[in-house]
Formats: structure tokens, sequence, C-alpha cells
């Protein structure tokens, strides 16, 4: 989709707002060089925050590992359990050999620290795993560097530590064989459409009601748009991201088969409370509805009840290491899909789901795959070995930088608001505000796309929301001069400064 050619260059009212920030990116570039720039468009924290590095140096001590165990002379696959205090001698060796004394004692730590995390994390999920088993996951057919065709599901590994990380976050069971992991949130999301579209089950067909919030994460609207799905939308209150008592009733008769939630939210930045989160799940099952329901922010808020809580039976959950790992290029994410919600959903969608799927579950993990939904390649549609080791070392290793990270974020958040002279409502991550609240009258006379441009200029890009809001939203309101600005992407200072950029420019 080309963006309009009008005297900006974009239209506000019609252009994915993804490809309009490219180009306010390049006017940032062009006026005040590259290194300049305080980019607040991207969702992707890899701009402002690197991944942790205790477990970035401890992942390549695996790899380094890896040559010791995987070569021309020897496999892993051939060591048997007995040999299990032979292999950690050889560990310990192997880092006296290749790293200077503190170095090797340091990772020897990690090493102590991470075999027990993933053994304590088994235990949790009902396995009695010992040091042997950590070792055989890792480096069977060297899985940390991806040296073979991978479980498509997941590495056994992979999803016992992340079910894991999941029951403790979410205060309720997830077990490993729950999920069905994806390259990141995103193949997920693509995943689910595809399995349930036309080109799949056929359950969810032009016409059939989809119900989502707005404003909502833009690709959503983009998929139910170019499906020709019937879009139904719940408004939620702007100063904090809820529903109210009556949000629901005004949908009347309405039957949507699918709900889409996306909590923490993106673009807004807040998470649905419990209230909220009863409400939805009521309606769900007064219409008997399914919910998918996109967590990728959850784990900056841990402890915090999601639709799972609420609405076990009926939900998919997509979950993901991009954003909190700050390793978007791991790729690893993940549809979780309780045993209750298998039984449910596929009884659901009972004469939709392919005769070759066991059940909804199964029928996921097989449409994943590139090519059609019926799982031509099954056997490759996996995450690769290194994303999923790396992100496995992030999780375990990664709470001291994972805290540093949140606290920053939060730093941000403060700063942003009190620079933009705006009252911070709690939410994280992102901020949706209508640049009309700070704008003097003169500027506010001002097209929306002029004053984008006009930011770009003095080195501010900042993505523009109206197209995050429903046509219902955007007919009762011109919602052209919302943007929002994402926070993980700068240092304090850098926020503080587009805070002041944002302010100054408005009110002049
Ligand atoms: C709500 C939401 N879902 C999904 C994604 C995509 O995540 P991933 O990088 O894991 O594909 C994003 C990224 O911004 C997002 O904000």
């Amino acid at each position: 989709m080309a963006l309009t050619q009008n005297e900006y260059g974009f239209d506000l009212k019609v252009d994915n707002p993804f490809l309009i920030f490219r180009v306010l990116a390049k006017v940032a570039q062009e006026k005040v060089g590259v290194d300049k720039v305080l980019d607040l468009s991207r969702g992707d924290p890899g701009y402002g925050f690197a991944p942790n590095s205790r477990s970035r140096k401890f992942y390549s001590f695996l790899v380094a590992l890896d040559t010791h165990f995987n070569n021309f002379d020897t496999h892993f696959k051939d060591r048997v359990v007995g040999e299990e205090a032979e292999l950690l001698r050889q560990i310990d060796a192997f880092a006296n050999e290749t790293y200077k004394p503190e170095v090797a004692n340091e990772l020897m730590k990690d090493f102590t620290e991470f075999c027990a995390g993933v053994i304590e994390a088994a235990h949790r999920q009902e396995l009695e795993w010992n040091h042997f088993d950590v070792l055989f996951h890792l480096f069977k057919y060297a899985t940390v560097s991806g040296g073979c065709y991978h479980d498509p599901y997941g590495e056994l590994i992979s999803r016992v530590v992340v079910a894991d990380y999941h029951s403790q976050n979410l205060l309720t069971s997830v077990k490993y064989s729950d999920l069905v992991l994806t390259h990141g949130a995103s193949d997920a999301i693509g995943t689910f459409f595809k399995a349930f579209g036309e080109e799949g089950s056929k359950w969810l067909v032009k016409g059939d009601s989809v119900l989502i919030t707005s404003p909502v994460y833009f690709p959503y609207m983009n998929i139910l748009k170019s499906r020709g799905l019937n879009i139904l939308t719940v408004s939620v209150n702007p100063e904090n991201g809820q529903f109210d008592e009556d949000t629901f009733e005004k949908l009347g008769d309405a039957k949507p088969k699918l709900i889409v939630l996306v909590d923490p939210d993106n673009p807004t930045g807040f998470t649905k409370n419990e209230a909220s989160l009863k409400l939805l799940a009521a309606y769900a099952e007064k219409v008997d509805a399914m919910i998918l329901s996109d967590e990728v922010y959850h784990s900056f808020h841990p402890g915090k009840k999601s639709i799972l809580n609420f609405a076990r039976n009926r939900t998919i959950r997509i979950d993901a290491r991009s954003k909190i790992e700050r390793a978007t290029g791991c790729r690893f994410g993940e549809f979780i899909v309780v045993d209750e919600a298998n039984t449910y959903l596929t009884k659901m969608l009972k004469g939709f789901i392919p005769a070759s799927a066991e059940d909804i579950k199964h029928y996921l993990y097989i449409a994943k795959g590139p090519g059609s939904a019926f799982g031509e390649f099954q056997h490759t549609t996996f995450v690769p070995g290194p994303g999923q080791i790396l992100s496995l070392c992030h999780i375990i290793l990664g709470e001291k930088e994972r805290a540093k990270y949140v606290d920053l974020l939060k730093q941000n958040m403060e700063t942003w608001y009190a620079g933009l002279g705006l009252k911070w409502g709690g939410n994280f991550y992102y901020s949706q505000f209508d640049m009309n609240a700070i704008s003097t009258d003169a500027k506010k006379k001002i097209p929306a796309e002029r004053k984008l441009l006009d930011l770009a200029e003095r080195g501010v890009v900042l993505i523009p929301a109206n197209l995050f809001f429903s046509v219902e939203d955007r007919e009762a309101a011109d919602r052209r001069n919302y943007v929002r600005g994402s926070l993980p992407n700068l240092t304090n200072s850098q926020v503080a400064e587009a805070a002041k950029i944002i302010r100054e420019y408005l009110q002049s």
C-alpha cells in the first residue's frame, strides 16, 4: 500500500501509520542527522536498550561448549546418563582451559544457576530432571547452535521454562504441553487468522463479527478489514483504559464469534484491571465467543491477572520474549492453549478443524508453517534453536537487568508526562496522546500531517494514531491529532528533550 502523494507525502485518514513513520524518520534523519534523531515511533525496545548482558555472555559459553561436545569426532547424543559426573567435570575443565580464571568462575556460577533454574522449573512442571537432562536438551544434535531441525511445538526445555515463567507471572497453571511456539507474537497472530479464516478452516469468514477495542494495535484493524470481517468495537475509558459497566450492553444483540484483546494495551499502554476482565469474560460467555488475548507486554506487570484467569475455557493467549527481554530478533513467541480451552474450543469449532488435526492446539501447530494452513512444512517450522536457548538464558539469568530496564522505563514514563505537561495515568511502555491537548489555538488549526512533519524536522518522530481508532470513534471525533510515543527507545535525557521539543513546538 503506497502512501498518498499529497502536499505532505501522506494522508493520516487513509495511510498505514507504520509506513508514515518511516517517512517521518527519514525527514528527521536528513534534517538533524541520524545520531540526533529522537525516535519514539518504534515499538521494539532494541533502539534504547540491549538484551541482557549476563545471559548473552553465558549463552556464548554454551555455544563454545557445544563445539566441545559436537564436532567431527564426537556427538553429544552418544553420551549416557551414567556419565553426568564426567560431563560436569569436562565442562569445568573446558571453562578453565578456555577463559581467564575469574571469567571461568563467573561462567561456572552462571552454569550452576542456569541448571538449577531449569531443574526447578521442570520440577514444578512435574518432570524430574537432573543436570544430565538439562545438558541433553541443550546439546543433543547441537540444539544450542541450531544444529538440527527442532521440535515444531518448541524444544521441551523451552516449553518447560516458559510455561513455568507464565505460571509464576499469571498466578495460574500453564503446562509446557499448553504451548505452541511461534516466530514471535506476530507469527501467532498471522497463524491464528490463517488457521480460522477463508484459507483455513473457514470458521471466520467475510461478514462474521469480531469484537475489538478501540484504539488498538493497528495490524489487527488491518487484518480484520482486509478479511472483510465485520468489526465491532468497544471503546475504553481514555483516562485509564478500562471498560465501563455498560460497555458491553451497548453492543445490543451483536454476536461476535471472536473477541480480540490486547492486554496490556498497545497503543495506550494501559492494563485491564480485574473488573474490566470480569466484564469481558461475562460478555464472552454470554455470546459464546472465542477470545484471542495478545499479552506481549504482560511480563512488565508480573502478577497482573489475565483474561486467562477469568475465561480459561475460551481463551487462546499469545505472548513473546520480544519486549521484556529486549530481544525482538530472537523471534520467540507462543500460543498458550490450556486444556480447558483446547477441549471447549475444539468442540466449538467442530466440523471446521481439518481431519488431520486432533484438536485446536494441534491445528495451530499444523497451520503455523509457511504455505497453506494445512501444514506442508510442519517439520521445519520451529523457532531456531539459538533464539530459543538464548531466550531461556535471558529468562533464567536476566532478572536483575530486567528489573533495571523496567525501572528505567518507568522513569521515562514519568519524565515524558512531566515534560509534556500531561497527567500520567499509570500506563506503561506506550503513551498515546492528543497533540491538541497541549497545543495553542493557532497550532490546533494546522493540519496534523504538517505538525508531524514539523516535529520530524526538529528531530522528533512519533507514530500517528488516527487509524488505531475504530471507524465509529473516528466518525465521532477527529483523531488525526492523536499520536503514540514509544518510551523504551530513548534514554531518560532524550525523552526529556523530545517532550520539550514537542511542547515548545505545540505551544509556540
Ligand atoms: C500488541 C502487539 N502484539 C504483537 C506484537 C509483535 O510482537 P513480536 O515482535 O513478538 O512479533 C507487537 C509489537 O509491537 C505488539 O505491540
